[in-house]
């Protein structure tokens, strides 16, 4: 009987089929059954020890289990004591880093940077690669528009184009050129779909939204992630307007296969197929497990539904042979593409302590890029070089583990650089003194006095203040996402002494937080920025970084304002404070706190001469776009330039700004350049009245800012022909 391993047998012509054709139905529902083991938890739901279901072939892959030694002894289990010899698959959630901790997604989203997404999630791969994983269930391409969901901090932020972006970047950057590289790590497109769209900002609750929104918003990014050879897909835990996604037909067998033609392995959430009882769609395991498995997943994750309901669903008529086979070589296949049959211990390799130091160079980069510059009062920053006593006072001020932020991997808890160490590191001539005045959360004051006290004789105030990282993520959500416990009492009572102060917000989220920002003279988004959070953040404060982040996500006044986003459609009575019957509040502004691509710098650049060519342009070829930036500072450093348009008249009122394209320019001081789009026609195109693509004539106003505010967007013209 040929074994997996056995390349060389003559017998293994097509090893897939050879395979299928040997395989017991246990063993060929061991293949659809990934079981956690107990190096993380992740879900509501654990199990044992899985060496013996693995021997007896009950279970063929793996979540939460890495390091080089403890995937090869349970990969030796698979390849040599079980009966036909296939190995394992071992996944797991390397999201935002494995060891070395990057930013988390929505804080390196607001670098607008492909090549530096990409470069992280490399770097990613190769640590999850030498932990000996060859799964990892990352990219998360969750479009959010609302700060109360705990996994916005996960995500791309409130725009498709830059979901679409960094599913491409991400997607290449795990998988690498050749997927059985020992470096490369099977990527999953997560979670599928508008899961971001959870009711009321509530995690797992339903996605109640139209088809045009579904796809606009939401199924852009997945699209990219196919286009870009995504090894798998895990659908979301949500129902989308009724139907949960693990049983979604149209979504997963029709639109993902069939009409995008993905052939790669779709993985079921955590205990999802199992939850379709609670979802109300499937009387019991057996009915769950049909279901998902006719709607295409080929994989459940830690539910035992496929391992209770598959035999019995088919042996009452259920689900079809054909069908279980049909998944079970889609989970064969990708093995075959990670090479593991050819060499189930290819992953693993010794760590290469020179990239090591890169990698965490790299952190440090991703980091500095990711923090946004909210404000700057009078330039209270950067931070003078001379500066001789700075407060360093706050809850996060000297929190480490928490910069790691949600799904913090194998990252060590002891691993990143505070902020205290790394501003401290940074000025070594200055007097640091250091009070945490408060917890992050709780109604303790105590400390707030000697905070105070450590203020006292300082030049300038860093109050590090935000959240906990565990705040955000998964089952993480906040119906009010101020500021946690007591730490507007610590911060009124510092903004009392009439000092500088430069607050930093660690958060996984935009945090409603007005009263701050209009009293602190400057306030920088920190995320969670990782293993290097100190440094970086520390190289912003004191210059040896401009800060050039921008705001992926709105930032809202208040949460009443919430689901709140640039793109919103004008309404046929757009927001007028000077008139009564318009859409607007009586209590609070429309306007958010700070729009979608919202970052200062500590220069200015100005953007003039809007050019699109030609003005009259028919359906096929390109628009020629061009807008001169210039640095109009003293210091080197980037922006980012972004190119809307307006389709004021269509078939279907279509959104104030559609996002279609940006860039990132650095300049030295004093210095010009020219940025050019070639936007094909084809990009002015959407969705019609019957949902189909459908590219309309009349007028198009081509847009250019530095982010979503319409009042400093440049404009111009340009006529589609009828
Ligand atoms: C969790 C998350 C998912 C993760 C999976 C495995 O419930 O929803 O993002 O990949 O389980 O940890």
């Amino acid at each position: 009987m040929p074994r997996a391993g056995d390349v060389a047998h003559p017998w293994v012509m097509d090893r897939i089929e050879t395979l299928l054709a040997a395989m017991t139905l246990d063993e060929k529902i061991g293949q659809l059954n990934m079981v956690t083991s107990h190096y993380a938890v992740t879900g509501p739901v654990v199990a044992g020890d899985s060496t013996e279901g693995i021997r007896a072939g009950r279970i063929g892959n793996l979540l939460n289990h890495w390091g080089a030694a403890a995937v090869r002894d349970i990969q030796r289990v698979a390849v040599e004591e079980t009966r036909l010899g296939i190995p394992l698959l071992l996944g797991f959630d390397t999201v935002h880093g494995q060891r070395t901790i990057f930013p988390i997604p929505l804080g390196e989203a607001a670098a607008f940077d492909p090549a530096l997404w990409e470069a992280t999630a490399r770097e990613a791969a190769i640590e999850a690669a030498e932990d000996g994983l060859a799964m990892t269930f990352a990219p998360m391409l969750d479009v959010a528009r609302d700060p109360r969901w705990g996994r916005i901090a996960e995500g791309p932020g409130e725009d498709p184009l830059v979901a679409a972006r960094i599913a491409d970047a991400k997607v290449r950057g795990f998988q690498g050129a050749d997927l059985a590289a020992a470096d490369a790590v099977a990527a999953t497109a997560k979670h599928f779909v508008a899961y971001g769209a959870a009711t009321a900002g509530r995690d797992y609750a339903s996605a109640d939204i139209s088809e045009r929104t579904l796809n606009e918003v939401y199924l852009p990014s997945f699209a990219a992630a196919v286009a870009a050879g995504v090894a798998a897909v895990m659908p979301s835990f949500n129902d989308v307007a009724g139907m949960p996604m693990t049983a979604h037909v149209p979504l997963l067998r029709d639109w993902l296969r069939r009409t995008l033609g993905f052939e790669g392995v779709i993985v079921s959430d955590y205990d999802a197929i199992t939850e379709l009882v609670r979802h109300g769609i499937a009387e019991d395991v057996v009915a769950a497990a049909a279901l998902a498995l006719n709607a295409g997943v080929d994989i459940d994750m830690m539910g035992d539904a496929y391992a209770r309901g598959l035999a019995p669903a088919l042996a009452h008529g259920l689900v079809t042979m054909a069908t279980i086979d049909a998944s079970v070589r889609r989970v064969l296949r990708l093995k075959e593409r990670l090479g593991l049959f050819e060499d189930p211990y290819r992953r693993g390799a010794v760590p290469d302590a020179g990239r090591r130091t890169a990698r965490r160079a790299l952190a440090r980069e991703a980091g500095r890029r990711s923090v946004v510059l909210l404000s700057n009062r009078g330039d209270v920053l950067p931070l003078r070089s001379g500066l001789r006593r700075i407060a360093i006072v706050g809850p996060l001020a000297d929190a480490r583990a928490d910069m790691r932020g949600s799904w913090s991997a194998a990252g060590e808890a002891t691993d990143p650089v505070t902020i205290l160490e790394g501003t401290a590191a940074a000025l070594p001539q200055a007097q640091v003194a250091h009070a945490p005045g408060v917890a992050i959360e709780g109604g303790d004051r105590d400390g707030i006095p000697a905070a105070l006290e450590a203020c006292r004789d300082a030049d300038v105030v860093l109050l590090c203040l935000g959240e906990a990282a565990a705040m955000s993520g998964e089952a993480s959500c906040r119906a009010d996402p101020g500021l946690p416990g007591e730490q507007r009492a610590l911060a009124e009572a510092v903004l009392a002494l009439g000092k500088p102060v430069v607050v930093l917000l660690s958060c996984g989220r935009p945090l409603t937080v007005s009263w701050l920002v209009a009293r602190a003279d400057a306030v920088l988004v920190t995320w969670f920025l990782g293993s290097e959070a100190g440094n970086a953040i520390a190289d912003v404060l004191t210059g040896a970084f401009n800060p050039s982040g921008k705001l992926p996500v709105t930032w809202p006044e208040h949460v009443g304002q919430v689901p709140i986003f640039y793109g919103q459609r004008p309404s046929g009575r757009p927001a007028n404070p000077a008139d009564h019957y318009t859409s607007k509040y009586l209590d609070l502004p429309v306007e958010p706190l700070f729009p979608f691509g919202h970052g200062l710098s500590y220069g200015r650049f100005t953007l003039s001469s809007l050019g699109a060519s030609p003005a009259e342009i028919g359906p096929d070829g390109a628009i020629e776009v061009s807008v001169e930036v210039a640095n109009e500072g003293e210091r080197a450093g980037e922006t980012v330039v972004f190119l809307f348009i307006r389709d004021p008249v269509a078939s279907v009122a279509r959104p104030v700004l559609e996002l279609k394209d940006f860039t990132r320019v650095a300049l030295a001081p004093g210095e010009r350049t020219t940025v050019r789009w070639s936007l094909p026609v084809a990009a002015l195109s959407f969705l019609g009245p019957d949902l189909q693509p459908v590219l309309e004539p009349g007028r198009f106003v081509l847009l250019a800012g530095q982010s979503a505010e319409r009042a400093a967007l440049l404009s111009a013209e340009v006529t589609l022909a009828g």
